[in-house]
């Protein structure tokens, strides 16, 4: 990577966590459009994973990611093993905190995930080094915790959100959507679509987002989801909407069987 910037070429990094479909091929493309270097990592990165999460259950498939990546026209993949990143174990190990951002929605849910993911992407930074960074726009907190640790810790990365990429029934993209039942995956596009109810709602101008948010959780307990949060926040910082705040984000986080699905639609109200 030294030796590309020396040559002034502009690299670009994608973190993953591997099982990559084509929503993370879409990050190398993005990656590829921004950049004359493009390097993905793959790592599942133990600190963000609760004790009774699915860490050691996560699909991994390197040699089908390698592959894909090289198709995808990917230059360099850095696959490190946990000892490497975390010689001293996870437990203790130095860590990146995004108060506020951090405690709030899915980290209500999974105390401890965003300092995980906060302290490996900072990793990945120091040792990729890259000028930009592509993150999904799916883990729409994950990418607002990222930004503010960039922003505020000077970090010299710029940060690319990447639109989701969507099965054609709707559903988004993730390694996750494996864990569903073939029953189970015919129900779950009815995330998207209480999304998008929510969406219709805010952009006719309604204004009662407590009505809006238990709508959603109404529609997905009724279809047989057990949903955690639908939310309409502030898309900029994900505080709740203030009366003038136009640009809004739906979020949704809802368990169906042994999955754990979140989805996310952004809204620009009049
Ligand atoms: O979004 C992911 O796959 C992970 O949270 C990331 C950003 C690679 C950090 O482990």
């Amino acid at each position: 990577v030294r030796a590309w910037h020396r040559d002034g070429l502009r690299v670009a990094l994608v973190p993953t966590m591997g099982n990559l479909h084509s929503g993370h091929v879409r990050l190398i493309e993005i990656a590829r459009a921004h950049a004359e270097r493009c390097v993905a990592s793959i790592f599942v990165n133990p600190t963000q994973f609760g004790p009774s999460e699915d860490f050691a259950r996560y699909p991994r498939t390197p040699r089908e990611d390698e592959r894909k990546l090289a198709d995808a026209g990917c230059d360099l993949v850095f696959m490190p093993e946990v000892a490497e990143l975390y010689p001293h174990g996870g437990e203790g190990a130095t860590r990146i905190e995004v108060p506020g951002l951090s405690g709030i929605l899915d980290g209500e849910f999974r105390p401890g995930h965003f300092a995980g993911v906060a302290t490996v992407v900072s990793m990945l930074f120091h040792i990729v080094e890259p000028d930009i960074a592509i993150f999904g726009e799916k883990d729409y907190q994950q990418l607002t915790v990222i930004r503010r640790m960039v922003a505020d810790l000077c970090m010299p990365v710029e940060i690319v959100g990447a639109p989701t990429v969507r099965a054609p029934d709707g559903l988004a993209l993730s390694s996750r959507n494996q864990y569903l039942t073939e029953s189970e995956r015919a129900l779950a596009p009815t995330l998207y679509a209480t999304l998008e109810q929510a969406a219709k709602r805010l952009r006719s101008g309604d204004t009662d987002i407590g009505g809006i948010e238990r709508e959603g959780m109404q529609a997905l307990e009724k279809a047989g989801f057990r949903p955690e949060y639908v939310s309409v926040r502030q898309a900029a910082d994900l505080a709740a909407p203030a009366p003038g705040t136009r640009e809004l984000v739906v979020l949704v986080a809802a368990r169906l069987g042994k999955a754990r699905l979140i989805d996310n639609l952004q809204v620009t109200r009049p």
